[in-house]
């Protein structure tokens, strides 16, 4: 950590934490907009990630702080809480308010977080601080939920108290990451397998836009409601529960029911982004690595053309690496609107790729890019 939480907290509260906490962030290697869509997803958990130090108050109020952020936010234990604003610490709150509503007697306590996740870049800081939470509040408290509780609490939270539709991809690799491994997640059933994430001679480069997500979370539930359209009209003819028990064969066969193009091509990315994570999975388990970064380059331009949740920005980067010899394979990562691209780059090629794309981007954008040399590392811990 860059900072010495613990002194944070008694400059903050004048005293000292009785436990501190590590949550991480995720990339997604391949399939994007499709977790909320019964999908097959491969996400990890990254070194980036959200730090908590708690400790309990007698005065009967729940206080966060984030090394973050200016606002101090104090709430009066109650029996629901409702969402203050657009502030950050409503995901504590969120949590907090479901722990509340299953019955767990929580009252009194504080909380400093800190995370080294760009906001509003993909990289799931929001899930970071929800599972930080949950996974503190349930180890500190002895709640007895079990991990996976946890998951399907904080999606809850972020469905109903933030109102973003989500599915649950974040949270699940948030909390089920492990080092050097990658989830396969089929977001329908919630079974999963770890796969060994071998890079050889890559490694996984994030490159932050450092766009802002304008407008990202409404455009985002848009996405979901024109999937349930496609979804809607496909059950005319078969009966689904979601897009994603369809693969691209068989969606040729109905797909004659969508007769708006828009809502055809959601459809249409969702279906082959399936697919293309179910070919990922065979690749990197046989080494093919060559395989796994065509299918991210594909996977980019469906969600660029098909599914339009890219934009210049994000664009702009992965057309580069498209040109840049050492790279195999690039695409968006996360829900788009701007936020991070991942890439698969050749070791020893860290600083030239920087200074180029660099070069590239500002030309192109403006202003520069941000480049990280991601390492994949594990779930929540206590420290
Ligand atoms: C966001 C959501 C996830 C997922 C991705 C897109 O990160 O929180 O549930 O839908 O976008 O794949």
């Amino acid at each position: 950590m860059e900072i010495n939480l613990q002194e944070k907290f008694a400059e903050q509260y004048y005293k000292n934490a009785d436990a501190v906490y590590f949550t991480p962030g995720r990339v997604n290697l391949i399939g994007e907009h499709i977790d909320y869509n019964g999908g097959l997803v491969m996400p990890c958990a990254i070194t980036l990630g959200t730090w908590l130090a708690i400790a309990p108050n007698t005065e009967g109020k729940f206080r966060f702080k984030s090394v973050n952020f200016e606002e101090f936010v104090e709430a009066d234990t109650k029996s629901t809480y409702s969402k203050n604003g657009g502030l950050w610490s409503n995901y504590p709150l969120g949590i907090i308010n479901e722990f509340v509503k299953d019955g767990k007697d929580i009252s009194g306590m504080d909380f400093l977080f800190y995370g080294n996740i760009p906001i509003g870049s993909g990289l799931s800081s929001s899930a970071s601080i929800e599972i930080a939470t949950a996974f503190a509040l349930n180890d500190y408290l002895n709640l007895g939920y079990d991990k996976l509780d946890l998951v399907k609490i904080a999606k809850s939270v972020e469905n109903n108290f933030i109102g973003l539709n989500s599915g649950i991809m974040d949270q699940f690799a948030v909390a089920f990451g492990e080092k050097d491994k990658a989830i396969v997640l089929d977001c329908e059933t919630l079974k999963y397998k770890m796969v060994d994430v071998n890079l050889g001679n890559y490694v996984l480069a994030i490159i932050n836009t450092n766009k802002p997500r304008e407008l990202a979370d409404s455009k985002y539930n848009e996405r979901v409601a024109e999937c349930q359209s496609a979804l809607q009209l496909l059950n005319k003819e078969i009966k689904l529960n979601n897009l994603c028990e369809l693969n691209a064969e068989k969606f040729a066969l109905h797909s004659h029911l969508i007769e708006d193009k828009t809502i055809l091509d959601r459809a249409t990315h969702v279906v082959k982004e399936n697919d293309r994570v179910h070919m990922a999975a065979k690749a990197l388990n046989t080494g093919g690595l060559q395989e796994f970064g065509r299918l991210m380059y594909a996977s980019h331009q469906s969600l660029r053309t098909l599914y339009e949740v890219s934009g210049p920005e994000l664009d702009a980067v992965v057309d580069f690496c498209y040109t840049y010899p050492n790279v195999i394979g690039a695409r968006m990562t996360g829900a788009g609107f701007g936020g991070c691209a991942i890439a698969l780059l050749e070791k020893g090629f860290e600083e030239d790729f920087a200074k180029h794309l660099t070069d590239y981007y500002v030309a192109k954008i403006g202003y520069p890019a941000a480049i990280y040399i991601s390492q994949i590392g594990n779930g929540p811990v206590k420290l």
